[in-house]
């Protein structure tokens, strides 16, 4: 089977054999460090922070279920908060209680968040501030950083880059800036992610433009957790990966494809859709374009069409059990009306509205 559109860009074969040469010295920045997942980043915030079993923390429901992974190696209570159509907190589903320590905000996609609302409520509440900004590698608002807001903040660069693991922690409040040397060592481990071969399989294959299995059923609602902490290092071919990149580079093709597609869709303006408006700002990097269907026959007939020509729309995310089993304010619902279009650095805007036109085209004529 030829995959026409992946979710993930491709190093070129040059970059490849560049990275299969020894590797240099290890990135080393200021105030932040590097170790191979988020949740086992944010399991050492959280353990460093000293959180006891019990201790209540905010997030929201509308969340990837590997988040909660720490929580549950730690006994931490989560206390989920609702997210608005525009993939903001929505504060009026926070009640308030005293014993709260801190909150997780999400950059969902590498959007921005409203940030000065987010430091008003930390600040009212005395909390501190963990910004999830996973999805964020290269994303800024405006000329800032998403990584920078937030006591602290991590970034999952293997969801952007083409990459096998590598997960950056900051620490972005002074306060905390004693904790820096410790949380460099429990992100430092010695287990390391043996994938070497597959990356270089899976790269010969994107390369080829073959994809060997079919993309998943994405309109099955997932249910069983992902339980693994993934307590690696970053791995070495990862990190060299990293100082090959242009963040200004990842971030304005990123910015521009977002662009076209949205130019593209408002064009055609398909009935079956709606666009969710005015939520890429100036210096995102987004890391997909999210999509709102009208009814769930054409959200399947999406998702089905799309996996049968290899275009990579899928649903975001496998949420936590708890969630899903309760509908926590409303997850399951929104789950069951977003697509996500793939997006990424190397894709060519002409092309890809091309194809997304044949898939919609299709859509149209299956379901009507
Ligand atoms: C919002 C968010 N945070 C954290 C993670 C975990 O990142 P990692 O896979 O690097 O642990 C994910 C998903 O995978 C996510 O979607």
């Amino acid at each position: 089977m030829f995959g026409v559109i992946k979710r993930n860009p491709t190093v070129s074969i040059i970059d490849l054999c560049r990275l299969l040469l020894p590797q240099q010295k290890r990135l080393e920045e200021k105030n932040c460090s590097y170790t191979g997942y988020s949740r086992f980043a944010l399991y050492n915030i959280l353990k460093l922070l000293k959180f006891e079993s019990g201790s209540k923390i905010l997030l929201p429901a509308y969340n990837c279920d590997v988040v909660i992974t720490p929580f549950r190696e730690l006994g931490i209570v989560p206390l989920y908060y609702g997210v608005t159509d525009k993939f903001q907190i929505d504060f009026d589903t926070i009640s308030f209680q005293a014993d709260i320590k801190a909150i997780i905000t999400v950059n969902y996609f590498g959007l921005s968040q409203e940030f000065d609302a987010i430091q008003a409520f930390v600040e009212q509440h005395s909390l501190i501030w963990l910004n999830d900004n996973s999805h964020g590698f290269a994303s800024c608002h405006g000329d800032r950083r998403l990584e920078s807001y937030g006591d602290f903040s991590i970034t999952s660069f293997r969801k952007v880059l083409p990459c096998i693991n590598g997960s950056k922690a900051c620490i972005n409040n002074d306060n905390y800036k004693s904790l820096q040397c410790a949380l460099s060592e429990s992100n430092d481990v010695d287990r390391i992610e043996r994938k070497i071969f597959r990356f270089i399989v899976t790269t010969v294959f994107a390369y080829c433009k073959f994809r060997p299995i079919k993309l998943p059923d994405y309109s099955q609602l997932l249910v069983e957790a992902d339980e693994k902490l993934m307590d690696y290092n970053f791995d070495r071919l990862s990190s060299k990966l990293l100082r090959m990149v242009s963040e200004e580079t990842v971030q304005e093709k990123r910015y521009q494809i977002y662009q076209a597609i949205n130019l593209f869709l408002v064009d055609k303006n398909y009935d079956f859709l709606k666009v969710i408006p005015s939520i890429l700002k100036q210096g995102n990097s987004p890391m997909l374009y999210p999509l709102e269907v009208s009814d769930q026959r054409y959200w399947r007939c999406i998702l089905q069409i799309s996996r049968d020509v290899g275009f990579d729309i899928h649903t975001w995310p496998t949420m936590p059990q708890e969630v899903i089993e309760k509908n926590i304010h409303g997850c399951v619902s929104r789950w069951q009306k977003l697509i996500f279009l793939p997006l990424h650095q190397d894709l060519q805007e002409e092309n890809y509205c091309t194809s997304l036109t044949k898939v919609f085209d299709r859509v149209k004529i299956e379901c009507e």
